[in-house]
């Protein structure tokens, strides 16, 4: 029932009217039956069809679609749909239905299949690694601090005194199609429904110099520009990227280390591999950060951020340490142009070639290595090859690599890596990966880190955390106050068996005996887990949930995630009107078209019986899943 009648509101397919028709209704048909990796695939047939017609005729078709659900707002579907859409159809023109590559667009674009094994790839190394590696030694120097801050999501149109109580994916803007007066005024300092306003990023890089005036440097793992997907262009993303390394510039006192999010370009996640011949290009984007950057990494750095996909390494000043920034988002999941090949590239844009280069450069100097990135690598959002291949790499240079950093969940949480992943100890446990929280307060109170770093080890020593509280009553009538949240140290030092000795890093071996901490004592687990959220809309974690989370925190490969969304039924409610989970991967993504399209499959089934373009706006998405 889903498209009779689109054809009347669809002027463009007017043209294709008879061919049209029936392929609308294959259309119809195939997203109702789409149910399973199987049916996934039969459902690309037709809209290959329809991208074979052009981007016009498929971005159209999908706006209707999107329309007649009415899961989002007319012009999120419109802008979101007529940014990513044209991505989407690249790929259908050029892939087979049947290959592995759909398989994988399936798994991305509507959640209906699971990634496929992994395509097995030895990582070439120039050397192998050493028999007796060097070893760092703490002479017990003091530790010195390093800030890391993520995802901060400025909204610059952030406006005060506008809806924050609004339909669409974030509010506090005067939308064109507001009106009335607004039923929850937006603060001056930000809301849970919406994106940070400048204010409240100018107070965190104040409150980071109030906590560690003497730090060494800033990380910064990406994520500048706000969530408005559907409205973004070239125009904005480079004023965004700008004006927040302005603001770093002006701000912050020590060198700053920053690298590429998937929302720094247009539409979001959008980085084309370079064997992609395209129109809708990054390169902007690392144009403008390396302009941007060259003040914080140096000109050399600067220069690698052009040419190297947004990647660069430096030696920082004075320091045994290398830091190599790396643009993960050729290894992401939401970054459609990676279905545009049935050929297999298991190194798009030389990426993973170059940590190998870094990292063995790092080895061959006897320097420590910090690996910062945004998107943490074992998630369900990163791609199980480049994840495993990724992982190669961690494993050959464990002793070189101290820690690694990231941010893109939006949570304050941690990885670890092993040396054999079927054999999870604190003695295989080789590497750790850290996890900012986010600014922005959608998910959560805005947050920050600091680290104690050992001089002569580069090990983490400490890792604490900073927030802002907004529900606290004087949130919104003077400046942000921030506070000491909780020092992992000191938190769970001593829960560990035997308690962590003062002179011992928080070191992978740490992390994982932690994780075993977490598994038998629930009270333990659940202080972790409101500290996920920084003790602002947190979610209850059933034993379900806490044995996945537990699995993930031992997954920095993505292969060995517990992640397993119930395909296509994301938006699906129980029979009493129940909200679903809300997935970790949508908070990332933002409101894009897979998650339209997700929402799709399912509500084509939910709605199979009923009129699907009658569905009402008090049956649109739950807040609480459009504010994620
Ligand atoms: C959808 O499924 C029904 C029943 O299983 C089948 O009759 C129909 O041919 C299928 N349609 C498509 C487009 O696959
Ligand atoms: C938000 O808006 C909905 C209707 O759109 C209304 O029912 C609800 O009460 C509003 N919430 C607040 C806090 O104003
Ligand atoms: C780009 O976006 C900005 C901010 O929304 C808007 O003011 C501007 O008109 C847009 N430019 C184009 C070319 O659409
Ligand atoms: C893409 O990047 C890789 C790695 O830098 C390079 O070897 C290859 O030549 C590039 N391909 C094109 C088409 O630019
Ligand atoms: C934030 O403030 C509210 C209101 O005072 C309080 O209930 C809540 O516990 C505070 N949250 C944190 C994390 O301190
Ligand atoms: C981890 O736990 C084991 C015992 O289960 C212990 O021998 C080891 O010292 C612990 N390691 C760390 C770093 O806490
Ligand atoms: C469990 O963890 C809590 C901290 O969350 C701690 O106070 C308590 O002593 C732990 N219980 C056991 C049996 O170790």
């Amino acid at each position: 029932m889903l498209l009779k009648g689109l054809l009347t509101v669809l002027p463009l397919l007017g043209r294709l009217r008879g061919a049209a028709g029936d392929l609308l209704s294959d259309i119809e048909n195939a997203l109702a039956n789409a149910t399973d990796c199987a049916s996934c695939h039969a459902l690309l047939l037709p809209l290959q069809t329809l991208a074979h017609l052009g981007n016009a005729a498929f971005v159209d078709t999908i706006v209707a679609l999107c329309d007649a659900s009415g899961l989002e707002d007319p012009d999120v579907c419109q802008g979101a749909i007529g940014l990513e859409g044209p991505i989407l159809a690249h790929d259908l023109r050029q892939i087979s239905a049947l290959g592995q590559t759909a398989t994988k667009f399936c798994d991305a674009v509507f959640g209906l299949c699971d990634p496929p094994p992994v395509n097995a790839f030895a990582v070439p190394f120039p050397r192998a690694a050493p028999a007796h590696p060097r070893t760092f030694k703490s002479t017990g120097r003091p530790p010195f601090q390093v800030v890391h801050i993520s995802d901060v999501h400025i909204d610059r149109f952030y406006t005060v005194g506008s809806e924050a109580n609004c339909t669409k994916p974030i509010c506090c803007r005067n939308f064109a199609d507001q009106s009335g007066a607004p039923s929850e005024p937006a603060g001056p300092n930000g809301n849970a429904h919406c994106d940070s306003p400048v204010v409240l990023a100018d107070s965190l890089l104040e409150a980071t110099e109030q906590f560690a005036p003497d730090a060494a440097f800033t990380l910064f793992t990406g994520d500048v520009v706000e969530g408005a997907v559907w409205l973004v262009n070239e125009t904005e993303v480079t004023n965004d990227l700008a004006a927040f390394n302005a603001e770093m510039a002006a701000k912050l006192k020590g060198p700053i280390f920053p690298a590429i999010g998937n929302h720094d370009s247009v539409p979001v996640n959008s980085f084309p591999r370079n064997t992609t011949v395209t129109t809708i290009g990054s390169q902007f984007v690392f144009d403008t950060q390396s302009a941007g950057w060259a003040q914080f990494i140096g000109a050399a750095a600067a220069a690698e951020v052009d040419h190297n996909s947004g990647s660069y390494s430096v030696v920082v000043s004075g320091m045994n340490l290398r830091i190599i920034s790396v643009n993960t988002q050729y290894w992401y999941k939401q970054n459609f142009w990676v279905y545009d090949s049935d050929t297999q590239q298991p190194d798009p844009n030389g990426l993973l070639a170059f940590m190998v280069q870094e990292l063995q450069a790092a080895e061959d100097a006897g320097q420590r290595a910090f690996i910062i990135g945004h998107m943490p690598m074992g998630k369900e959002d990163a791609l199980n090859d480049q994840s495993n291949y990724y992982n190669q790499i961690t494993q050959r240079y464990k002793n070189t690599i101290a820690a690694q950093f990231f941010g893109h969940s939006h949570k304050d949480q941690f990885e670890i890596a092993y040396s054999d992943f079927n054999d999870q100890t604190a003695e295989t446990a080789t590497s750790i990966a850290i996890i900012a929280p986010a600014l922005t307060p959608t998910s959560g109170n805005p947050a920050f880190k600091i680290y104690d770093i050992d001089p002569d080890t580069f090990e983490i020593m400490d890792a604490r955390v900073y927030i802002t509280n907004i529900t606290a009553p004087d949130f919104q009538t003077s400046a942000p106050q921030w506070e000491l949240f909780y020092s992992a140290r000191e938190t769970y030092g001593p829960l560990v068996t035997p308690p962590l000795p003062a002179s011992a890093p928080l070191d992978a071996a740490f992390w994982h005996n932690l994780t075993e901490v977490f598994a038998a004592n629930d009270t333990a687990f659940q202080m972790f887990n409101t500290f996920l959220s920084r003790g602002g809309d947190v979610q209850p974690c059933d034993d379900d949930c806490k044995t996945v989370t537990i699995c993930d925190m031992r997954a920095l490969r993505a292969e060995n995630n517990c992640d397993n969304p119930t395909p296509g039924l994301m938006f699906k409610r129980d029979g009493n009107g129940a909200e679903p989970p809300v997935s970790e991967s949508d908070a990332c993504e933002g409101h894009g078209t897979a998650h339209i399209l997700k929402a799709l499959v399912s509500r084509s089934q939910n709605d199979h019986a009923q009129n699907f373009a009658r569905v009402r706006r008090s049956d649109r998405v739950p807040r609480s899943v459009l504010q994620d």
